[in-house]
């Protein structure tokens, strides 16, 4: 076939988006209200910004880690409406109204000034720590994970006889499944685990859990 009998191949002109087109360009920030450990944050976000680096970057709030960036080690896990979530997954913009507690906040909730939460307690008094990178998410992973068990949540490891939406035992087995997702690369799980179940079975309302 002579070249000139090919079909001529369609060069469009180099189109930019939609504003070339007449259209207008979408926002690329919006306000948005969050609140953070019981105080309210008005701000104007890039909506490519995860709340991970919301709260490190622009709140200051440095406890919660940045390990993997993408999900798979639970340094960055703090509470969304009191679910435990991994932050460096989410969108910021996407929490819009939403209430969220880091390791910061769990020290406040705690009470008095300079009281620490008890599962903080317990992981210094268990030494359940090395270099401490993964243990702001392990604490906001195990308060995440006793309000689970309370309300009857089962993990893979769950009897599956037991009367649906029951509290969940929390044995050494479930301790461990449940908090899977948050990795310590100094190796510290057995005392993290003593730590957690130390909580469980002091703490007045976990004794129902185990109950
Ligand atoms: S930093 Fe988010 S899961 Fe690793
Ligand atoms: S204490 Fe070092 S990563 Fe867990």
């Amino acid at each position: 076939m002579e070249a000139s009998d090919r079909p001529r191949e369609h060069s469009p002109e180099p189109d930019s988006g939609p504003a070339d087109r007449g259209g207008v360009l979408p926002p690329t920030h919006s306000r948005m209200t969050l609140w953070v450990n019981d105080t309210v944050h008005v701000i104007e976000l890039d909506h490519r910004t995860t709340l991970l680096d919301l709260l490190r970057e622009h709140l200051a709030l440095t406890g919660s880690k940045k390990g993997c960036d993408q999900g798979q080690c639970g340094a960055c896990t703090v509470l969304v409406d009191g679910r435990r979530v991994n932050s460096c997954l989410l969108l910021a913009v996407a929490q819009e109204g939403c209430e969220v507690v880091t390791v910061e906040g769990l020290a406040e909730a705690a009470g008095a000034d300079g009281d620490l939460h008890p599962l903080q307690r317990a992981f210094l008094d268990r030494d359940a720590l090395q270099c401490g990178y993964c243990t702001p998410g392990q604490l906001c992973s195990a308060v995440g994970m006793l309000e689970e068990a309370k309300a009857g949540q089962p993990s893979v490891v769950t009897d599956t006889d037991r009367p649906t939406g029951a509290p969940v035992r929390l044995t050494v087995e479930e301790i461990r499944e449940r908090l899977s997702g948050n990795l310590c690369r100094c190796g510290a799980y057995p005392h993290i685990v003593e730590a957690v179940q130390e909580v469980v079975v002091r703490d007045v309302a976990a004794r129902e859990v185990i109950a």
